[in-house]
């Protein structure tokens, strides 16, 4: 028997292509839920499918201590998204954040204070769950976590001084409702904490590589990041987390962290692959105006229900009257996947394989359902 760690939803997929996957009774879905954000290329992408069919035949994995020219070219590639900047492979979000607490503690050692966001999700490792805000999730394990304070983002200028270490952000918060940093705010808190020497770790496992209309959503929110944490659709789906930061911070020292999978082969060479396509098919570009014109549609639907649209570039949130989980399940019974971000927020992850058709029949079929009435 599985666990009960997750909810059921009730369906088996069989096959997925593009934006679309489909159940094994045959039925279609247009997939906005895409596994939590990370088929961030859609499903069975030619080009992803061909590199990871080529890395299938060599080893999958050798450890880092042996050299790998893709690994190589993929670090060097992640590394100059910051000045002078170094990155590190591991395996999910979680851990790139564990990393970038790792960082923290040894580029700033004098420094006890960290802080975090109200609504702020980092991930489930020990931690990662001290940086994350919702109470439910930490309270069983508060004995393990340490601490941290957690602002809304509007005081956040005003806490920060020279005994804090770092401030973790989400350049748009996913998980706790869809809510992107205003960027005025963003420069506000970036001239604070570059006054007070304390680090900006921008959070972007579920916002960054080019899903929010831009490589990092920190540069579209007003936050100079010295560390980025992204995973989720580096590698099309693939488990892969990185950190990377700013030269100027130093480097862990040897055998102070490290992963047995970080980095394998396999991973890179699809990884490698995303980040080119990222730049020849110009998908950052793209993910911003498709997002802002869903945004659009959206806001047009008439529904007291909703209550409001938020997001940046393919993360896009709606704000309702009454619980987000029913309207997910009533959405899928109607063929499209999405997924809650909090309570009252239902929250779309399109790929950029979604086609402007998807967008259009995600819109009527929120449209349909709420007109039902929302089931909560
Ligand atoms: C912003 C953010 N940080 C960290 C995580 C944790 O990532 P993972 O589930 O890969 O450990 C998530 C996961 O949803 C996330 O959205």
């Amino acid at each position: 028997m599985p666990s009960c760690l997750y909810g059921s939803r009730g369906l088996t997929l069989a096959s997925g292509r593009g934006g679309v996957v489909t159940d094994t009774t045959g039925r279609e879905y247009v997939d906005f839920f895409t596994a939590h954000g990370s088929a961030l290329f859609g499903h069975t992408h030619p080009r992803l499918v061909s590199a990871l069919n080529l890395a299938a035949g060599r080893p999958w994995t050798i450890g880092m201590g042996f050299d790998d020219d893709i690994r190589s070219s993929l670090l060097e590639k992640l590394g100059s998204l910051l000045p002078d900047g170094k990155a590190y492979l591991c395996n999910s979000g979680t851990e790139a954040i564990e990393a970038a607490l790792k960082l923290v503690t040894l580029a700033r050692p004098e420094r006890r204070r960290i802080l975090a966001l109200r609504r702020g999700f980092h991930g489930r490792t020990a931690g990662a769950l001290s940086l994350t805000f919702n109470p439910h999730y930490r309270r069983p394990f508060q004995s393990l976590l340490f601490e941290v304070e957690h602002h809304a983002p509007e005081n956040l200028p005003g806490v920060v001084d020279e005994s804090v270490a770092a401030v973790f952000i989400e350049p748009v918060q996913g998980e706790g409702g869809v809510y992107p940093m205003n960027p005025a705010l963003g420069l506000e808190i970036s001239a604070a904490c570059q006054n007070a020497g304390a680090l900006i770790v921008a959070d972007e496992v579920q916002s960054g590589f080019g899903r929010c209309g831009a490589m990092l959503s920190s540069s579209l929110t007003g936050l100079a990041a010295d560390i980025v944490c992204l995973a989720k659709g580096v590698a099309g789906g693939l488990p892969v987390g990185v950190t990377i930061w700013k030269g100027s911070l130093g480097d862990f020292p040897q055998g102070s962290h490290g992963s047995t999978y970080g980095g394998n082969p396999l991973v890179c060479r699809v990884a490698h692959e995303a980040l080119a396509l990222l730049s020849e098919e110009g998908l950052c570009e793209k993910a911003g105006n498709l997002g802002e014109s869903f945004r659009a549609r959206l806001e047009a639907i008439d529904s007291p229900t909703i209550k409001g649209v938020r997001g940046l570039g393919l993360l896009v949130g709606v704000q309702i009257e009454g619980r987000s989980a029913p309207l997910v399940r009533s959405l899928q019974g109607h063929g499209v996947l999405a997924l809650p971000a909090g309570p009252n927020v239902v929250r779309f992850l399109p790929s950029f394989a979604a086609e402007p058709d998807h967008f259009e029949r995600v819109a009527e079929t929120l449209e349909e359902v709420l007109a039902l009435g929302n089931p909560a």
